[in-house]
């Protein structure tokens, strides 16, 4: 409209010979003449290494590259402006092409390849496509690379994630097959091999994010309350973060998404598991580091053993204590000392058992909801009148926890956290 206004009352000539200077002034000022430009790739019309595809809106660029200072050639996607090169998605992560003549191509199936130069398939997506149906292959601005015919989308990489984490990914935990999507580390950042760590939903259902280390549990967000992880100290509301939980209820999968605005985010996990957020103001090209997880010796997954807490110690070292009532045992974590009087004969002039409060704690894991104590003092009474409750706590946002298996993995806060009330037999509590 401006420029409609600007030309209006110049001749015709002029305004012509102006249009065309700023027509060229354009195409030398931005790069439209992509080397390759297509966002997608169609049948007889295949990638080759040294060749890119760009996303319309120019945010993403799908091709090969080598990580580091490896020589391997990987088919990934990265962002287009960014100085810093920042893999989001690698396809043949354990079946590297070791010469630069590989290429992405539609195969006879309608399958997406990565041959090598000698035609070999080196990575598949791996589908059953309708017969007859003509695939394309289209990298989309959110990153997604898409593998769709004209009725569907067969395959996209959205649903096969890497190292890093998305905005518009959903992935999780399946609730009908169980299956769990999880982000897998790289081995090394000059190899996007699967490393030993991985990161998802916990299968548990407990909504909240765990890091495994070969598949052992070494960081645990705790559940979410509908604002923030309970277990992330510190944490600040979701505004600042963008995170969702989905309506798990009404869907058959249980997963976090978020999205951003006026900023460039990722969630990556590295290489020695460490769960970082990372933005990039849209007016710069600096990363910055906004999250990292774990961050304290004491947010490793029950780092202190079974029934120990672990407070921060000078420099952040771990402080381990058995809980009040609990002494440590040999083989490491701790034991309770007196029975629960639920658990034994009572005889004559036994104390009833009581709880004992711990405040500003990451609670345990391993908890379970129970939906039908809708405030504090029916959470209490619902654990004390079932002998195998050991603690129990109402959180604002998620409602009445109750433990009947391991207390493990408590962290004392230095600010925030819960009150978590810890049963004990009643010799154990007052005077
Ligand atoms: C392709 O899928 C089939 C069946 O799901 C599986 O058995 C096979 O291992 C897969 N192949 C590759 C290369 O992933
Ligand atoms: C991965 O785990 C294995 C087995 O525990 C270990 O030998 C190896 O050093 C680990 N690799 C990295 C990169 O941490
Ligand atoms: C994003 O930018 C627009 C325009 O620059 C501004 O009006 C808006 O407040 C910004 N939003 C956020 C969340 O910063
Ligand atoms: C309780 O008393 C009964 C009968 O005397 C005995 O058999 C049982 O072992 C006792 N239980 C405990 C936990 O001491
Ligand atoms: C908890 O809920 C019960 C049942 O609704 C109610 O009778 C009781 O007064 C409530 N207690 C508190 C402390 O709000
Ligand atoms: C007591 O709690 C356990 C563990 O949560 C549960 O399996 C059991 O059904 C409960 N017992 C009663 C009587 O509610």
């Amino acid at each position: 409209m401006k420029f409609n206004g600007r030309f209006y009352d110049l001749t015709g000539t002029v305004h012509l010979s102006t249009a065309v200077v700023f027509f060229i002034a354009v195409c030398c000022l931005f790069p439209l003449p992509f080397p390759h430009a297509a966002s997608s790739i169609s049948p007889g019309n295949p990638l080759q290494d040294g060749a890119i595809i760009v996303s319309p809106g120019g945010v993403f660029e799908l091709g090969f590259f080598s990580p580091g200072s490896s020589k391997n050639r990987y088919l990934g996607i990265w962002y287009r402006n960014s100085a810093a090169a920042v893999a989001v998605w690698v396809a043949n992560r354990e079946s590297p092409v070791p010469n630069s003549f590989g290429s992405l191509a539609i195969a006879a199936d309608g399958n997406l390849v990565i041959l090598d130069g000698d035609g070999r398939n080196l990575w598949s997506t791996n589908v059953s496509l309708p017969l007859a149906s003509t695939p394309v292959a289209a990298l989309l601005d959110s990153g997604n690379l898409v593998l769709k015919t004209s009725d569907a989308i067969e395959w996209q990489s959205f649903e096969h994630p890497t190292d890093t984490y998305l905005p518009g990914m959903k992935v999780g935990l399946d609730l009908r097959t169980n299956v769990n999507h999880v982000f897998s580390s790289w081995q090394s950042s000059g190899d996007p091999a699967p490393g030993n760590f991985t990161m998802g939903m916990d299968p548990d259902r407990s909504t909240q994010i765990v890091i495994w280390e070969n598949g052992d549990p070494c960081w645990r967000s705790g559940r979410w309350n509908g604002q923030t992880f309970i277990g992330v100290e510190g944490m600040v509301p979701e505004y600042i973060y963008g995170f969702r939980l989905n309506n798990f209820e009404s869907e058959e999968e249980m997963y976090f998404y978020y999205n951003v605005f006026n900023s460039t985010q990722r969630f990556v996990l590295t290489p020695d598991g460490v769960a970082k957020q990372l933005l990039r103001e849209d007016s710069g090209d600096l990363w910055t580091e906004i999250w990292a997880q774990p961050s304290v010796e004491c947010e490793i997954y029950n780092r202190c053993g079974d029934y120990a807490s672990c407070s921060d110690g000078v420099n952040n070292s771990p402080v381990c204590s058995c809980l009040k009532g609990f002494v440590p045992q040999p083989g490491g974590g701790c034991r309770r000392r007196m029975p629960l009087q639920c658990e034994r004969n009572t005889t004559a002039g036994d104390k009833p058992d009581g709880f004992f409060l711990m405040p500003g704690v990451k609670l345990p894991d391993l908890s379970d909801w129970d939906p039908v104590s809708l405030n504090e003092s029916q959470c209490k009474q619902s654990c004390s009148t079932n002998c195998s409750c050991k603690a129990y706590s109402f959180v604002t946002g998620i409602g009445c926890l109750v433990w009947a298996r391991d207390l493990v993995d408590i962290h004392i806060f230095s600010t925030g956290g819960n009150d978590l009330y810890l049963r004990l037999a009643g010799e154990e509590l007052g005077e």
